[in-house]
């Protein structure tokens, strides 16, 4: 089974108005809910494409049951702790002149709270697969991926991590599977540019030689760059469209990645539809649905090469 984890989810409310003032009261044109969370995005996409998964994580309050509910209404199976104190964030999503966004904190999350969650995690198999993503809440230990990897390396999961500094980097010494930093997180790691491919490749192969077995690097719509563990390297242009939110490309191309590589364990084909995946959603609202990843497949799997 594939299992996604979400610490801190979101109920997006996302508005449009005509005009925004602050200090003034004002209107919305539109709004809309959308329930949110990077490891909730993969676990979305991998329903896409017909990929069971369970997404784990924190709720809290009347926000953590709407989004529970929400997500399972788009068929995906949730196993979420409930924390006690206080409620899932709400995250306000504003597009007026400007686009503005007022992110809220989420619950507290307790000790005893944290120990039923690291049980869950302990009746892992190697016959599963985990998928880290995204910040930690402040209430939750800073060396929590390490704490998640080592477990994973133990229980002999396969272990993917999309994370930025010195979250991506503390996992590595556990071998994870698959690392995902996009080309920002990448250079920021290493507080060295990524901008040329040679720059990209000398910092893949660092995460490599300190312990990632296959190494992903997005480049939003300059496509990206896949370090394997047999020593190949693959490029992938990014698929051709109208850009409408990138927001959910990267949760996505892990998502399409993971779909296509635990079916055929082929790393080439596997890219393809990572960059399928995060394509469609950069052209779509929200994470993108199977018809437009595969028409956007289409477009794209004679793109993908062999470059070492
Ligand atoms: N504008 C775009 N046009 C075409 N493809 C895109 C575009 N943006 C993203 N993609 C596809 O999605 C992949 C992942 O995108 P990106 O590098 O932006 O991830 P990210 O920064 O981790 O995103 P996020 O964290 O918001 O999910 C890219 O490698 C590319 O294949
Ligand atoms: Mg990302």
């Amino acid at each position: 089974m594939i299992y996604t984890i979400t610490f801190n989810p979101a109920v997006d409310y996302v508005v449009t108005a005509d005009t925004f003032r602050t200090g003034k009261t004002n209107r919305t044109k539109t709004e809309n809910i959308v329930f949110g969370g990077k490891g909730v995005n993969v676990s979305l996409l991998l329903h896409a494409l017909n990929t069971k998964s369970i997404a784990l994580g924190f709720i809290a309050g009347f926000t953590g049951k709407a989004l529970r509910e929400g997500v399972e209404k788009e068929g995906i199976t949730t196993d979420f702790i409930e924390v006690e104190n206080g409620f899932t964030r709400i995250n306000l999503k504003l597009h007026a002149e400007e686009e503005t966004e007022l992110n809220g904190s989420g619950p507290e999350i307790s000790e005893n709270e944290l120990k039923s969650f690291f049980e869950k995690l302990g009746a892992l198999t190697p016959q599963d697969t985990l998928v880290l993503s995204g910040s930690v809440p402040k209430s939750l230990p800073k060396d929590i991926y390490a704490q998640i990897a080592k477990l994973a390396q133990t229980k002999g999961v396969r272990l993917i991590v999309d994370a930025a500094g010195d979250l991506l980097l503390s996992t590595l010494e556990f071998q994870p599977f698959l690392v995902k930093p996009n080309r920002e997180e990448l250079s920021e790691m290493f507080r060295a540019p990524a901008d040329t491919e040679e720059q990209v490749t000398a910092l893949a192969e660092e995460l490599k030689r300190r312990g990632a077995k296959n190494v992903l690097v997005s480049m939003a719509g300059d496509g990206a760059l896949l370090y394997t563990e047999t020593g190949e390297v693959y490029f992938a242009p990014a698929a051709k469209g109208t850009l409408i939110n990138s927001t959910g490309a990267g949760d996505s191309m892990v998502g399409g990645f993971l779909a296509e590589f635990t079916r055929s364990g082929d790393f080439e084909k596997a890219l393809a539809m990572g960059t399928a995946a995060g394509g469609a959603t950069a052209f779509s609202v929200g994470i993108a649905g199977f018809q437009k990843i595969m028409a956007v497949h289409e477009s794209v799997k004679a793109g993908v090469q062999r470059v070492r």
